[in-house]
């Protein structure tokens, strides 16, 4: 099977492969549209890959390596990050090219061996340290927590590449197109934020310490193991504003309201607030149904909207199990900086609405309140107090 193969620059290509057929990222996120994983081959005097693919894909991601390097042997294999998704390949690879170095750091061999029980033919390299392939010199930064305590990225010096592992991925597949140069990227706009939010969403801290290392230093290409790669100075400009914004937990004026509805009258409550908060001049209003929406994408908007506003019907005298889900992976995340509010309805003994009330203020955040729990269907004392909330959201996001 012979493959065209993207060339990003002279000497570098791109060998990484799209997964339509996996349904959950980690077995967690749902990716309708697929996830690509990023690989690339440096083909200088020496070769190194960065980075593989996923186990699933190997096959035909050794047969694309191959291909490149036609006939050459391969070097090295540079792991920026151990997450399998990346270095799933790592075992073949060695079977294929027993010669190669694998580089990576100290934290990085230790997960490579509680993986995979591989422990020779390592080059340990630390923060700042260079390797020469011949023309390119590959220079290594640490990056912990930028998902995985090991993950580190590597700088080209002679074109300015920096292979970002997570950092600055995005789901979805790459259709042809590979870098901004050729892809419609409004594509992918959600699903950047979406990524962001459920994977990388947890560390801000460490992408906030990543964007000040290399924030004086030229780049002209970001070269993340997922989505597209990005070459045009605008767009890398952009996206490293959108990280910085991100890992500020800075968002925009609006609201999410998720809801849990067993018989319509929790969602009820849900449309009074949307309504109060559009005649108050809020325009960003998203509700979701977490029964029927995933809370992948309910987190990707909580990481663009300032207001959250949650409410969940009782279920055994707990939160209903679907909202539960979704506050758990938010505890979880650990997203700061938002105005909160809750409600929620019962049948004969509330709780739900109590659980999210413990829920706010175990998350810190600036709570509007008075927490509404109706029985039954809504009436007159709870509707005001709806419009109340909603209005006291509205004005807060004005402030
Ligand atoms: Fe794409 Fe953290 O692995």
């Amino acid at each position: 099977m012979i493959k065209k193969i993207p060339q990003l620059r002279p000497n570098l290509f791109y060998v990484g492969v799209n997964d339509r057929k996996k349904a959950l990222f980690e077995n967690i996120w749902p990716i309708e549209s697929g996830v690509a994983y990023n690989s690339y081959l440096i083909t200088d005097e020496k070769t190194a890959l960065i980075d593989t693919v996923d186990s699933n894909m190997i096959m035909d991601y050794l047969a694309t390596v191959q291909q490149c390097l036609n006939g050459k042997t391969l070097d090295y294999v540079i792991i920026n990050h151990m997450e399998p998704d990346h270095c799933g390949g790592i075992q073949i690879i060695k079977k294929y090219y027993p010669e190669v170095k694998i580089v990576g750091n100290k934290k990085t061999f230790e997960i490579l061996h509680n993986f995979y029980g591989i422990e020779d033919g390592l080059l340990e390299v630390k923060e700042g340290e260079e390797l020469s392939l011949g023309v390119h010199t590959l220079k290594f930064f640490m990056a912990p927590m930028v998902h995985w305590p090991e993950v580190m990225m590597t700088y080209e010096l002679k074109d300015h590449t920096l292979f970002t592992a997570d950092a600055f991925g995005s789901f979805g597949t790459l259709d042809g197109g590979i870098t901004d140069e050729e892809l419609n990227l409004s594509f992918y706009e959600d699903e950047f934020i979406r990524y962001y939010s459920n994977i990388v969403g947890k560390f801000s801290n460490p992408v906030q310490a990543v964007l000040k290392k290399f924030k004086s230093m030229p780049i002209k290409m970001v070269a993340s193991t997922h989505g597209p790669i990005f070459k045009k100075h605008d767009n890398i400009w952009k996206l490293f504003s959108l990280y910085d914004k991100l890992s500020r937990n800075e968002t925009d004026t609006g609201v999410v309201i998720a809801f849990a509805s067993m018989y319509g009258n929790t969602e009820a409550m849900a449309d009074v607030i949307a309504r109060e908060l559009s005649e108050q001049g809020i325009v960003n209003i998203k509700i979701y149904d977490v029964s029927k929406t995933h809370p992948s994408y309910i987190i990707r908007d909580i990481f663009k909207y300032k207001g959250l506003i949650l409410g969940s019907s009782t279920y055994n005298l707990d939160l209903h199990p679907n909202m539960e889900a979704l506050v758990s992976k938010l505890e979880g995340i650990g997203i700061k900086n938002h105005i909160y509010g809750c409600f929620g309805t019962y049948s004969w003994a509330g709780k739900a609405a109590k659980k999210l009330e413990e829920f706010g203020h175990r998350t810190g955040w600036d709570m509007v309140g008075p927490t509404i729990e109706e029985k039954g269907s809504l009436k007159i004392e709870k509707f005001t107090e709806c419009v109340a909330m909603a209005y006291a959201m509205a004005e807060k996001l004005k402030q």
